[in-house]
């Protein structure tokens, strides 16, 4: 039994039927529908630009009340609802399906996507509670700027910021460059406020840190690649701010030694905030790209970039517990723009590669300990599956998350993913870590959770979403 990674560029739309589109336009206004081609193009597309569907129509509700009405009136005609933050998203749940899911009878079902970006308050930071409830469509960089000089930071920080939601980053349970700090998004979330498929809303605000009031509803949505509920608002908690940051790269013969390394600077600081893995080949590819210079006269095989916030200037400290590992060579710098310099090197990672072609990503967890081994012999696995591939493998290493990118493949082609995903179950790993399941892994996740994990996950989904309402084919890639 061969497991595949589904992509398709097979694209058929059904249109909405008149009173769908008549109860859409009710419901939000006429000019928050877009049914236009050109209006429609930037949101069928996600940021992989691997994935992609036609819509019949984008609708960006204002409020609360206006999301349930979509919600409702396209369970109520069929449509399929695709929610969508700052479509920021690597593995196609955030765009239409390609292949659009099909009615009882076989016949297409118009898909809608659900634009949450106008929903966008930013509440008052509760400085009693260390907390501020947000609308969806409120970035990641926007909550940011909202906070600064309030006291209080988001826990949870990546590159995307600037375009990612919150809303979204809960759907996926984002991870980013501090989870081994605070954690991934699901340990930020206070509480909650979400439709239903059915158009009911579940609200729980402002929620508590501790709240064993039976099942957990923030903690199953976050995760569910809104197949189980669209968030509206959510409360987040925050941690201390850290201002003084230091940076170091560390230059390090291969993946295991930079995990090991990680390791160590973790036990010996207690600022250590990130601690990130790239390849030499990317670095290149960074500075052709984006420009800068390289950090060391000689070349390496591999990067480890960490990072320690503390109220008091790091360096020193980062420093002295460099000096006790065997770093092939290494660069600090306290000041901003070098520390804005070194991070543009493993920033600029997403961007090079897709400027360089479509890259196949795949994003995923091994155990910590066998990182080096994974590196090794996934290069092999993919240059077995596809005579001249381009790999740049990076990620979050503090957390056991790797990105293996790869370029040469068409887009179709899912030799190399089968290759890499195959490999990651025998070591013992996840098939998604941070970006989602979406469309791209829906026949992984059997076999990497097992049967028994599926049938509970199905049982969830058909009972808040008995009609397939909210993003069909996600997760699961026929009806639970
Ligand atoms: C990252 O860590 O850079 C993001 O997950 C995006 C990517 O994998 O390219
Ligand atoms: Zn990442």
């Amino acid at each position: 039994l061969r497991h595949h990674v589904r992509v398709s560029h097979e694209t058929d739309g059904a249109a909405l039927p008149d009173p769908l589109l008549a109860a859409l336009r009710a419901a939000v206004g006429p000019s928050h529908v877009l049914t236009d081609a050109d209006l429609r193009a930037t949101y069928e597309t996600d940021w992989s630009r691997r994935f992609h569907g036609v819509a019949a129509a984008v609708v960006r509700p204002g409020t609360m009340d206006e999301v349930a009405a979509v919600v409702r009136a396209c369970g109520q005609g069929g449509a399929a609802v695709v929610p969508q933050g700052g479509n920021t998203g690597l593995v196609g749940g955030s765009v239409p399906r390609a292949a659009a899911p099909r009615d009882g009878r076989g016949a297409p079902r118009p898909q809608v996507i659900l634009s949450m970006l106008r929903l966008r308050e930013l509440g008052a930071v509760d400085q009693v509670a260390g907390e501020v409830t947000v609308g969806a469509g409120v970035t990641l960089g926007a909550l940011q700027a909202h906070l600064a000089g309030s006291g209080w930071e988001v826990g949870i920080d990546m590159g995307s910021r600037d375009s990612a939601t919150l809303g979204g980053m809960v759907a996926t349970n984002a991870g980013g460059i501090h989870v081994l700090r605070n954690g991934v998004m699901r340990q930020q979330l206070v509480g909650i406020e979400a439709v239903l498929a059915s158009g009911e809303i579940v609200r729980r605000l402002p929620g508590a840190v501790k709240d064993n009031t039976g099942y957990a509803l923030p903690a199953l949505f976050a995760g569910s690649e809104g197949t189980l509920a669209v968030v509206t608002r959510l409360r987040l908690r925050l941690v201390p701010p850290l201002p003084r940051r230091a940076v170091a790269l560390l230059a390090v013969d291969d993946a295991g030694q930079a995990a090991t390394f990680a390791a160590e600077l973790r036990r010996r600081l207690a600022c250590l905030t990130a601690a990130e893995l790239f390849d030499d080949d990317g670095m290149r590819l960074v500075l052709v790209h984006a420009g800068g210079e390289a950090p060391f006269r000689e070349r390496h095989p591999r990067y480890l970039l960490v990072e320690c916030g503390a109220p008091d200037d790091p360096t020193d400290q980062l420093v002295e517990a460099i000096s006790a590992v065997a770093a092939r060579d290494a660069v600090v710098a306290g000041d901003e723009g070098g520390r804005r310099r070194l991070w543009a090197l493993r920033e600029g990672h997403t961007e090079s590669v897709n400027a360089a072609g479509i890259p196949h990503k795949l994003d995923v967890s091994v155990p910590i300990g066998r990182i080096g081994a994974f590196d090794v012999a996934v290069r092999e696995a993919i240059r077995a599956a596809h005579p001249l591939p381009r790999i740049f493998i990076y990620g979050h290493v503090g957390d056991g998350n790797l990105h293996v990118n790869v370029l040469g493949p068409d887009p179709d082609d899912e030799a190399v993913d089968d290759a890499v995903l195959g490999l990651v179950i025998e070591l013992g790993g996840a098939v998604s870590a941070e970006h989602g399941i979406g469309v791209a892994k829906t026949a992984w996740l059997v076999r990497d959770r097992g049967e028994a994990d599926i049938a509970a996950m199905r049982a969830i989904k058909r009972g808040l979403d008995p009609g397939d309402v909210l993003n069909p084919g996600v997760l699961f890639s026929d009806p639970a």
